[in-house]
């Protein structure tokens, strides 16, 4: 029986793919590292027969002995940016695994990597006419620097494919802005485009980064679930494909693109049209620092381009993505936020 040891499924991502795995592939046994009290009583209420492994992903030899022991990992915690995380798991790949039994890694990152050229140019919600194709532009994603957001972990993880080929397999699952409810069984909320619609409903103002012009991909999360099953599927068949892994094995994730002005302006218009909210509505030019001030973190992202394309998942794999479009998931992303605010 195959062991699937899973990070981050008390989050977003992470939550949806165990949902659907544990629905398609019942019989698997499935670790799932967890640290909060909470979480695991949540996860454990809802799916009994999973192994709850308790830590932390600072755990680094938790993360090593899990590693060795499991044949498939599905690392989603805070996975683009925790370097000891990633370095642990690249231990364990090497631990026990054989070529008959390699370690399938699929590891998710993000397509914020590709804010590096605005950053660079410290120019933000400026339109830029750049897309970048997983296939045609790989090897210039591919030597970015390490100072692009994500950068140094893609590379560790990549890195530790490309040298042990025969006993670890990698892929790196890089979604774009990702919307819809998720079906986990903790959070099931995202991220930029719910900040946004918060700070909407609870300001009454109309946030925009610069002129409001960057344009982002963006991905339904049942869509991002599917390229991991498309994987997961080719780890469980051990279809051993030079492209599905390895070095060149980073999957940009996408179904669609928005401009964030017009997101804004949308969100205004169809919570103004459901009575959530008063006209008028105040129209805010924000730079980076007040956005990241003003809505966290997340904000940021609103200033940025970050168009690509998902070549390499629909012609390697036959992916095609799932969910409803940004436009119309929107309504319901709007009347979930507006739900949360009432609760708060
Ligand atoms: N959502 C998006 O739009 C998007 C887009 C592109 C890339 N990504 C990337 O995808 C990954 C997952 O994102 P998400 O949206 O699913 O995030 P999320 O909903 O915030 O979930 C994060 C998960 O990671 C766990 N976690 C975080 N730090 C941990 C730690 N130190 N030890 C153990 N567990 C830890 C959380 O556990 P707790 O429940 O205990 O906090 C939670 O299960 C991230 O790397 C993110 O950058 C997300």
């Amino acid at each position: 029986m195959k062991t699937v040891f899973i990070t981050g499924a008390s989050g977003y991502i992470g939550g949806d793919i165990l949902t659907e795995l544990i629905e398609k592939y019942p019989v698997y046994n499935y670790r799932l590292l967890v640290r909060g009290e909470r979480s695991k009583a949540e996860i454990k209420s809802v799916y009994p027969s999973v192994s709850i492994v308790c830590g932390d992903l600072n755990d680094s030899d938790i993360l090593t002995e899990e590693s060795a022991g499991a044949d498939i990992v599905i690392h989603t915690a805070d996975a683009a940016d925790h370097l000891s995380a990633a370095q642990a798991i690249a231990k364990g790949a090497l631990k026990m695994h054989t070529p008959d039994r390699p370690l399938y890694w699929l590891h998710t990152s993000g397509a914020g990597l590709l804010s590096f050229y605005d950053e660079e140019a410290k120019v933000y919600g400026e339109r830029s006419s750049r897309i970048h194709d997983d296939v045609k532009d790989i090897d210039e994603i591919l030597s970015l620097p390490d100072r692009a957001f994500h950068r140094v972990v893609d590379k560790t993880v990549l890195h530790a494919g490309a040298e042990n080929p025969a006993v670890l397999k990698t892929a790196i699952i890089s979604p774009t802005t990702v919307y819809g409810t998720g079906r986990g069984p903790c959070s099931q909320r995202s991220r930029q485009i719910y900040e946004m619609a918060k700070f909407i409903l609870k300001e009454n103002k109309i946030p925009v980064v610069g002129r409001g012009q960057s344009i982002g991909s963006n991905v339904h999360v049942r869509s991002v679930t599917r390229l991991n099953m498309h994987l997961f599927e080719a780890a469980i068949q051990q279809r051993d494909e030079n492209l599905f892994w390895g070095s060149n094995a980073y999957y940009l994730v996408e179904q669609g693109e928005h401009c964030w002005g017009d997101v804004a302006n949308s969100i205004a218009q169809k919570a103004t049209e459901e009575g959530l909210l008063s006209e008028p509505h105040e129209r805010i030019e924000l730079d980076m620092k007040s956005a990241y001030k003003l809505a966290g973190f997340e904000a940021t992202s609103w200033g940025y381009n970050m168009r690509c394309r998902a070549s390499r998942a629909r012609s390697l794999l036959g992916w095609q993505p799932s969910g409803l479009s940004l436009d119309d998931e929107l309504p319901q992303i709007i009347r979930e936020e507006y739900n949360r605010l009432q609760q708060d």
